[in-house]
């Protein structure tokens, strides 16, 4: 029997109007003053940072996420804030999308952790416990929020820091920030979560905490995509589908999407999309349910991306592809190399 193991964040809040929560919790918490903000660059001159808590020794940080965080961004945060703060910092606070989440998590980790952000890319390399963080997201299906990775892209590869220390000790869910996400980016991210529940649900790994959560997910995405549930289902949605691959895995679509990501730079969402749509063979009945959300809600996908590609481009994303292990033995089993070849990879992303 494959073990039942379950993590989650110790603590979540979740309602309207909550990230005004923010300060209770920090003095609930018994958190110091030395805190280091991430917010969405999204928000930039938004007067957003005026509903936050001031202690008169915070960090500010504006995360540009028109392309995902890259190993040296991190490196680059983590000499910044030992330059700046006097002491160690006390508390870690992301503010955004899947992509602060991820500053906020990796950073936390590297404040604590000696080397390069890229030497933590893989699976439980964290030794040192990190800085207590807080991710509050206004974005709602990475599921980043309450994962296990902090997913960055380093001079080699595309890989998250996958480790129990990546995960947030607090969670603000607040259905309000999700007010003025753009129906385009909407769709992509909540993608992703329908993506995850799917690839958990038709995984090896999958065990009874990961299904149910998945199954819930799944319902969810569909009754807010094809039906009329909105933003507060939304939100559960990608808590839910996060949980489901906590403790399971990605699988086909996300190995291949990490390739697509690297070489156009596209993001994780839509790239995902742009995959999904060719896994017929892998999650059929899924495939269908996903190309109706997709006409539903007026999304026409790039088409064409690899029509010119290069041979060493195509190798790069196939290599990129085949570090992806563990998504891909929990899809295809243990054996999953004598079935996912490079030239199967290379076909299947040729049709895109
Ligand atoms: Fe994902």
């Amino acid at each position: 029997m494959i073990p039942q193991k379950t993590f989650v964040s110790p603590k979540i809040i979740f309602g309207r109007g909550y990230l005004k929560k923010l300060a209770t919790v920090l003095l609930e918490e018994k958190i110091g003053n030395n805190i280091v903000y991430f917010i969405d660059g999204f928000f930039t001159n938004s007067g957003f940072e005026k509903v936050l808590t001031f202690t008169g020794n915070e960090l500010f940080f504006y995360v540009d996420t028109k392309e995902e965080p890259k190993t040296e961004d991190i490196d680059k945060f983590v000499s910044n804030i030992k330059e700046s703060m006097t002491s160690q910092s006390d508390v870690i606070i992301g503010i955004g999308g899947g992509s602060v989440m991820d500053v906020a998590k990796a950073v936390s980790i590297l404040l604590t952790n000696a080397g390069l952000a890229e030497d933590y890319q893989g699976w439980d390399l964290v030794k040192n416990d990190p800085i207590y963080k807080i991710g509050i997201p206004t974005l709602s299906g990475t599921g980043a929020e309450v994962s296990r990775t902090a997913v960055l892209t380093g001079p080699k590869k595309k890989q998250g820091i996958n480790s129990l220390k990546s995960m947030f000790d607090y969670i603000i869910l607040d259905p309000e920030l999700l007010q003025t996400v753009p129906k385009e980016q909407r769709f992509y991210t909540g993608m992703d979560c329908y993506i995850h529940s799917v690839e958990a649900i038709n995984g090896n790994f999958i065990n009874n905490f990961s299904h149910a959560y998945a199954d819930k997910a799944l319902q969810l995405c569909e009754e807010v995509f094809l039906g009329n549930k909105g933003d507060d289902d939304l939100m559960i949605a990608s808590m839910f589908g996060g949980y489901s691959i906590v403790y399971s895995e990605v699988g086909v679509c996300h190995a291949l999407s990490y390739g697509i990501s690297l070489a156009y730079g596209i993001h994780h969402g839509e790239a995902n999309c742009i995959v999904f749509d060719q896994l017929d063979e892998y999650y059929p009945q899924h495939v269908q349910l996903f190309r109706k959300m997709l006409n539903k809600y007026g999304i026409q996908l790039r088409k064409g991306l690899t029509k010119n590609i290069t041979p060493k481009l195509l190798d790069k994303m196939v290599d990129a592809t085949l570090l992806m292990e563990k998504p891909l033995s929990n899809a295809l089993g243990a054996n999953w190399q004598d079935v996912f070849t490079r030239k199967k990879i290379k076909e299947l992303f040729l049709k895109m």
